[in-house]
């Protein structure tokens, strides 16, 4: 008989999960520079939703304009966005998914060419191959800008009205992000985007209400997640998605220590789940990689802080992420790759590890 594992259910708030499976919100680099989505959202993020996935995490979706990391990126900065991703929604909920949306800000890493155009920087006079144009970037500290690749040009440090106004373009997100159906929205303040620069001493060196102690480097992120708290209902779940460390030993940086107090208040501020990945601040970072990476830093915000948590990183294998479940390692476990290779992964698992596989099939498979 079948233990509870991956292919058990998860109440968070009313929200019923029907499994602990979710897709890892993945860029596409699809759009036309206006951040709609086109066919291909349709379509990739629907047969995931038909392939079993519990939870279809749309990719890093922009508050604003110049929080997206390529001019191709996924946007929910007006009403016509909001609309446009309304049958998409539908359609996952329709598959018995349940719909949720990665809110991003890109920071100081907007602007970029797509990875397969190079993932270089497009100054503001600039154009991509496509001949869409670059812009100013938002940076805690310029000074402190680590380049991942080529030089960044143009970057404003950001001032307390830009700050406010971060705030208040995710509030408004989230607001549209709910009338276009989502049921999970996720602050995505990791990999070394906006809210990530600035956690972390790397890339913030501001001496401010915003930069130096812990306290005044988590105050930005903080008030985003109570921002999109505010708007987002009583019982909807509300993710945040962090690094758990930048695998930067040898100076002063992010760790798990930090992250887990940082979950703890997250905790208090109705976060419902800590979405644990890793990395992304500085190209020297020395992340392992392989089978399960990021999975000890899950763990210890699991044991450390009294939230959910969802591990990340290098899960391929059913009867993999059905032990970070039935460990008690994760509360849900994220797939990313192998849910680009096989959009069929969450069938396949629960074949692997149920009884009742053909019930999970769509009826048009069976
Ligand atoms: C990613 N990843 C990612 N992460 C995120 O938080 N927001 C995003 O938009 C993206 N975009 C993205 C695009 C592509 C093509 C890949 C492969 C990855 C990271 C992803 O969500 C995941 O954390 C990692 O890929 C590790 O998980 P896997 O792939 O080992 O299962």
């Amino acid at each position: 008989e079948y233990m509870p594992g991956l292919f058990s259910e998860l109440s968070l708030r009313d929200c019923e999960l029907p499994n602990r499976l979710a897709v890892s919100p993945m860029c596409q680099y699809s759009c036309d520079p206006d951040g709609l989505p086109t066919e291909w959202h349709r379509v990739h993020l629907g047969s995931r939703a038909v392939g079993g996935a519990g939870i279809v995490m749309s990719e890093a979706t922009a508050v604003e304009p110049r929080g997206r990391i390529t001019p191709h990126d996924l946007g929910i900065w007006s009403d016509e966005h909001a609309e446009a991703l309304q049958p998409i929604t539908e359609f996952i909920r329709d598959q018995g998914g349940v719909p949720a949306i990665q809110l991003a800000h890109a920071g100081h890493k907007a602007s970029k060419t797509r990875p397969w155009d190079g993932n270089v920087p497009i100054a503001p006079d600039e154009t991509d191959p496509d001949g869409a144009s670059g812009w100013e970037v938002l940076s805690p500290s310029p000074d402190a800008y680590p380049p991942f690749s080529g030089d960044r040009p143009a970057m404003q440090k950001a001032t307390q009205d830009d700050i406010e106004g971060v705030i208040d373009a995710y509030r408004d997100a989230a607001e549209r992000s709910l009338e276009a159906g989502f049921e999970i929205a996720e602050v995505h303040a990791a990999h070394g985007y906006l809210l990530h620069e600035f956690l972390s001493p790397v890339t913030n060196r501001r001496e401010d209400d915003y930069g130096g102690s812990f306290e005044n480097r988590t105050r930005l992120l903080r008030e985003v997640t109570a921002a999109v708290r505010e708007v987002w209902p009583d019982e909807k779940p509300v993710f945040v998605r962090i690094s758990g460390t930048d695998w930067l030993e040898d100076r002063e940086s992010w760790d798990i220590d930090q992250s887990v107090r940082l979950a703890g208040d997250l905790a208090d501020l109705g976060v419902d789940l800590v979405d644990v990945s890793s990395g992304g601040i500085h190209p020297d970072q020395e992340a392992a990689g392989g089978p399960n990476f990021q999975v000890p830093l899950a763990e210890a915000i699991r044991e450390g802080a009294d939230v959910a948590v969802g591990a990340v990183g290098g899960i391929t294998e059913p009867e993999q992420a059905e032990a970070l479940v039935g460990n008690g390692r994760a509360d849900l476990v994220l797939v990313g790759r192998e849910f680009l290779r096989d959009p069929y992964f969450g069938l396949r698992a629960a074949g692997e590890l149920t009884d009742d596989a053909p019930a999970e099939w769509p009826v048009q498979y069976r």
